[in-house]
């Protein structure tokens, strides 16, 4: 149980999840994760802002009462995932006059998920304020970061911007706020990468919408808060822009160790002209460290041997994550061995469509790379250079 004080009025008073290792049975967290939620009394009501995961409701509840709280007035549900609204019930349950405050479109899905009754909820509209007496709550809807019903909760006297997962971080940490920049950054920048980069373009509305607010602090429902916001807006404005880093991912397995001797031809041949390259061996990768890497990489080359007709698997999952977090790539290609028949790379080129990046000349070869094969892995990488130097979009 741990209440922490961010103000007058205002506490923190979620849970930390130190061990959690998987999240939506698919994204690693190496470094656990918290669900925050927040208390904010008032001179006339008190607000809960967000709940916690349900399998932490118990410590939610106890926060609550350690503080003495006696009544809620209202429960800002800003998303109606369950690692935030899980546990509305057990709050309803506990605090029996409370009213749940959101959108109409998180009201509908919480109604579907929780089983929440209509009669429960109070909701709001973009800009609407609700007051608390000396405090009041402005709701800025923020759709799409990342479901559809998101939005923030705006604490206009403390100037507390309330943004649940936007801007979070999956970290369980003692720290309160985000004192240890780098490894608050590293965090940020993963949950970017899994979470939030397929809707780039929505947040950087968003960010534009947020522009004019007084924000003395950020307040996510995940890892650290920003006190010093600037920080993770700055950080966030470099993500969701359009440019991309003179950088190459290489995504890549081999089974008998000729893609792998391919993939590291092509490695030295990137290095000695000058582009960092980034391989992920796929039987180990850890895919938020391959995820993180696409945030900023002009290009992807998938490396994959041939498999009865086909791409390893291996190197098919890897190409769907990469359409699926919807990259800024701006260019991609494949590398590739194969034993007697060769498909792998119609596979694997017709899936990089979905990318909207130029596929550039990919690479075959049977069985061992031969002088020819090697010629052709500089061929890739001289285009790549070429592509990436005549290309404003990327840094130099
Ligand atoms: Fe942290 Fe989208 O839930």
């Amino acid at each position: 149980m741990v209440v922490r004080k961010l103000g007058d009025g205002v506490y923190s008073v979620g849970a930390i999840h130190w061990d959690r290792r998987l999240f939506d049975e698919l994204i690693p967290l190496p470094d656990g994760t918290s669900y925050n939620a927040y208390l904010v009394r008032g001179s006339e009501r008190t607000a809960l802002i967000d709940a916690v995961d349900p399998t932490k409701a118990r410590e939610l509840i106890d926060n609550l009462k350690g503080l003495g709280v006696k009544e809620i007035d209202y429960i800002i549900s800003n998303h109606a995932e369950q690692d935030h609204s899980g546990a509305i019930p057990d709050v309803l349950r506990a605090f029996p006059g409370a009213r749940v405050v959101t959108n109409p479109k998180c009201k509908e899905m919480l109604m579907q998920l929780l089983l929440i009754p209509e009669g429960e909820f109070m909701t709001v509209v973009d800009g609407e304020e609700v007051s608390l007496g000396d405090r009041t709550l402005k709701f800025i809807y923020a759709p799409w970061v990342h479901w559809p019903e998101t939005m923030l909760t705006y604490l206009e006297e403390d100037g507390i911007l309330f943004t649940c997962d936007l801007f979070g971080s999956h970290l369980a940490t003692s720290d309160l706020y985000a004192t240890d920049e780098e490894r608050v950054y590293e965090a940020a920048k993963r949950y970017y990468a899994e979470i939030m980069m397929p809707f780039r373009a929505t947040i950087r509305r968003h960010l534009e919408k947020i522009k004019g607010f007084r924000l003395e602090m950020i307040a996510t429902s995940h890892g650290p808060i920003y006190n010093e916001p600037d920080f993770i807006l700055k950080a966030y404005g470099d993500w969701v822009s359009d440019y991309v880093k003179n950088e190459v991912v290489i995504a890549y397995v081999s089974m008998h160790g000729s893609t792998g001797k391919m993939v590291d031809y092509f490695i030295d041949a990137l290095i000695e002209r000058g582009i960092t390259a980034k391989p992920f061996n796929l039987t180990k990768t850890d895919i938020g460290e391959l995820a993180m890497a696409l945030v900023d990489a002009a290009t992807i080359v998938i490396g994959s041997p041939t498999v009865l007709a086909g791409p390893h698997p291996s190197a098919l999952y890897a190409t769907y994550l990469a359409s699926a977090l919807r990259p800024k790539l701006r260019y991609a290609s494949v590398i590739s061995s194969y034993g007697w028949g060769e498909r792998a790379i119609e596979y694997l080129k017709g899936m990089l469509t979905h990318l909207k990046a130029e596929v550039l000349e990919p690479v075959v070869a049977m069985g061992h790379p031969k002088e020819g094969d090697f010629k052709a892995l500089d061929r890739l990488a001289d285009e790549i250079l070429k592509r990436h130097q005549e290309d404003a979009l990327v840094r130099k």
